[in-house]
């Protein structure tokens, strides 16, 4: 290949991927190649922009380079958030046009703009208008139910803006996170992009963001290569698979302790990280016992189980 590799993004993750997390697994998730990330997105509701404690997790200093995302349906609303962003010193933003839950979609956010191209243009035209041309971009997917609707009804809709990109996870929102990927939609609806195209979905990590474009080109051809990568579980699993991901694992529950009001939330936001992390070998054994777990301390128990005295963890995760 004598193209470099696409770079790798970070997804962005609401309860998995928050700058709590970014900030504790900072090193793993550079050396598994995250060269940037998208933000879990801030919601912009018709009622004004939501309050300070909805912008936290792109305030302050950034571990990775971050695009904040917005989600909402009304362009002024969306238009009101960006131009925080861009107050805060975002120079690029990103549109939520994925989110599959039913109380998002059935609302006609997220993934229920797919549905109605006429509003997503307005959007596009109110975030180009914010951000500036080849500053907003838009993560989408196959469609609701209908896998074709993203080729045929939102791509000639996007192509009309020059966006910075186009992130396609190449699911309808019906299907969730779960069911194949339909990478013959994906390329039909690539292709049909006047936007540089992001690949999103399921991409395994080991090897970094190289290993990625030559499993890429191996299967598909350095031609149909996307101007980025994006992962959101796989970069999480990278990171369980890390040598200190233990011992960064507690610091973040010390972290999060410290950050976060009771241990119930603290509970909420370990446990969705230890289940992602059922799929690392090493971290497989946690599981059984970390989802029984009741209070922190039981968690401490559950980690250290997974790794008796002795022990050490390898490398290969
Ligand atoms: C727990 C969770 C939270 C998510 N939150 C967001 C979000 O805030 N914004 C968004 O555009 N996508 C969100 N997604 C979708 C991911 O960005 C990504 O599209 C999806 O996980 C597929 O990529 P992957 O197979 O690499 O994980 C979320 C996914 C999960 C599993």
């Amino acid at each position: 290949m004598n193209r470099a590799a696409p770079p790798l993004i970070l997804a962005p993750m609401r309860g998995l991927a928050m700058l709590a997390f970014r900030r504790a697994f900072a090193e793993p998730l550079r050396e598994a190649g995250a060269a940037a990330a998208y933000s879990p997105f801030v919601p912009a509701g018709a009622g004004g922009p939501p309050g300070r404690s909805a912008f936290a997790d792109v305030a302050g200093p950034q571990p990775l380079p971050l695009v904040p995302q917005t989600i909402g349906k009304n362009p002024a609303a969306v238009a009101a958030v960006l131009r925080i962003f861009k107050d805060m010193g975002y120079a690029r933003a990103d549109l939520n046009a994925g989110c599959p839950f039913p109380m998002v979609r059935k609302k006609g956010r997220g993934s229920g703009l797919l549905e109605n191209p006429s509003l997503l243009a307005r959007i596009c035209e109110a975030g180009v208008e914010t951000m500036g041309p080849g500053n907003f971009s838009v993560k989408v997917r196959l469609g609701v139910a209908d896998p074709d609707t993203l080729a045929r009804d939102v791509m000639p809709v996007l192509d009309r803006f020059p966006l910075a990109c186009v992130a396609i996870h190449p699911r309808t929102a019906v299907q969730m996170y779960g069911g194949a990927v339909d990478m013959e939609r994906y390329f039909r609806a690539a292709r049909a992009s006047a936007n540089p195209v992001v690949y999103n979905g399921d991409l395994d990590c080991a090897g970094g963001a190289a290993a990625i474009a030559a499993r890429w080109t191996a299967l598909y051809g350095a031609d149909s290569l996307p101007a980025a990568f994006m992962a959101g579980r796989g970069l999480v699993r990278a990171a369980g698979a890390h040598a200190r991901a233990k011992e960064l694992l507690l610091r973040y529950l010390e972290d999060s302790e410290r950050e976060m009001s009771g241990p119930a939330p603290v509970m909420g936001r370990i446990k969705e990280l230890l289940a992602c992390w059922r799929a690392v070998p090493r971290w497989a054994a946690c599981w059984p016992r970390a989802k029984l777990a009741r209070t922190p301390a039981e968690l401490r128990v559950a980690v250290a189980s997974a790794f008796p005295a002795g022990r050490q963890p390898l490398n290969a995760g």
